[in-house]
């Protein structure tokens, strides 16, 4: 990802496709009551892209804006479901950029209860998919390959699962796939067998991966006594980690939630959601003062109740 190029990208895209979102829901700029943007966090070029365009159009539209985290935007995303939780819950959001574990009491109401040390989920797919030769995005990719592969050919690590904490950390986990592709040879074998291998790897990585997502979920239902539990982010929509998920909710009696697969990646609904959520429960959230700044860095868990 070149930020710069993403940034140009953005500007040659927003208002074609705010076009097209329009014409497609029917209605016009002036009827929107309001315009929520996503001010963070994320590449500052692409934020103030975004930013800049929301604060113009409320300017020239005479409309207030604000401001949203865009993890609240994934974090309320199951919400937009035909059958949402109701609060609290515990939140894993395991996205391209995080993974965390948050219990969630309303909206602006977050405790962060544990995160990764190092690499994001979503990142171990990325990165261990470019390792088997996969493209960008590596997740549907490598979960794809994994269907195809044998459980039992390869065991990888699974990191932090016994550290009694609620944090993670996976960039070992993606060193074990580079090991593993390294050490097997992969060029003098015939294509078959090659496939073979990094079905077996993925299927190896995939099992790891999600063996430690759901350990720490039950970990965190255990600890908060809540028996709701909520997945958002990219990596939401990995079918071994829902099986997996909806396996250990039968046996440990909880419920679990999930975004409709197309709230599940990075979507603009889910931020248009967040600021609706925060006006209706406080109709001064948005502003009509149009300065803007951007929070490239932004933990969560600062956001304040509405
Ligand atoms: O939430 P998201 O769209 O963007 C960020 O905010 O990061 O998440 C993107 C991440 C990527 O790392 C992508 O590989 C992963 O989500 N992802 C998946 C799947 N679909 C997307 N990972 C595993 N399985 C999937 N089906
Ligand atoms: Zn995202």
């Amino acid at each position: 990802m070149v930020p710069e190029l993403a940034s140009r990208d953005h500007i040659r895209r927003a208002i074609p496709l705010l076009e097209q979102t329009l014409q497609g829901a029917g209605i016009a700029a002036k009827d929107v009551d309001a315009i929520a943007y996503t001010q963070g966090p994320g590449l500052a070029g692409a934020l103030l892209v975004g930013s800049s365009v929301a604060c113009s159009l409320g300017l020239a539209l005479d409309k207030p804006v604000l401001g949203i985290h865009h993890l609240e935007g994934h974090l309320l995303s199951p919400l937009l479901a035909s059958d949402p939780p109701e609060f609290p819950f515990v939140a894993l959001l395991v996205s391209g950029g995080h993974t965390q574990l948050m219990r969630v009491d309303g909206v602006g109401q977050y405790e962060l209860l544990g995160e990764t040390l190092d690499d994001a989920a979503g990142e171990a797919f990325d990165k261990s998919a470019k390792l088997l030769g996969l493209g960008y995005p590596g997740g549907p990719a490598i979960s794809r390959l994994a269907e195809f592969g044998d459980p039992a050919a390869y065991k990888l690590p699974r990191p932090m699962l016994h550290s009694k904490d609620l944090n993670f950390s996976f960039s070992g986990l993606k060193t074990a796939v580079l090991t593993v592709v390294k050490n097997q040879g992969m060029t003098n074998i015939c294509e078959q067998s090659k496939d073979q291998m990094r079905a077996n790897i993925a299927r190896g990585f995939v099992d790891a991966l999600v063996d430690v997502l759901v350990a720490k979920c039950v970990a965190a239902l255990k600890q908060t006594g809540l028996k709701r539990l909520v997945i958002a982010g990219g990596v939401g929509a990995n079918s071994q980690l829902r099986a997996a998920l909806n396996d250990a909710a039968a046996k440990k009696r909880f419920r679990v939630y999930y975004p409709e697969l197309e709230f599940c990646t990075d979507n603009g609904a889910m931020i248009a959601f967040a600021g609706a959520m925060r006006l209706r429960i406080n109709p001064e959230a948005a502003r009509r003062e149009y300065s803007f700044n951007v929070r490239p860095r932004w933990p969560l868990d600062e956001l304040k109740v509405v």
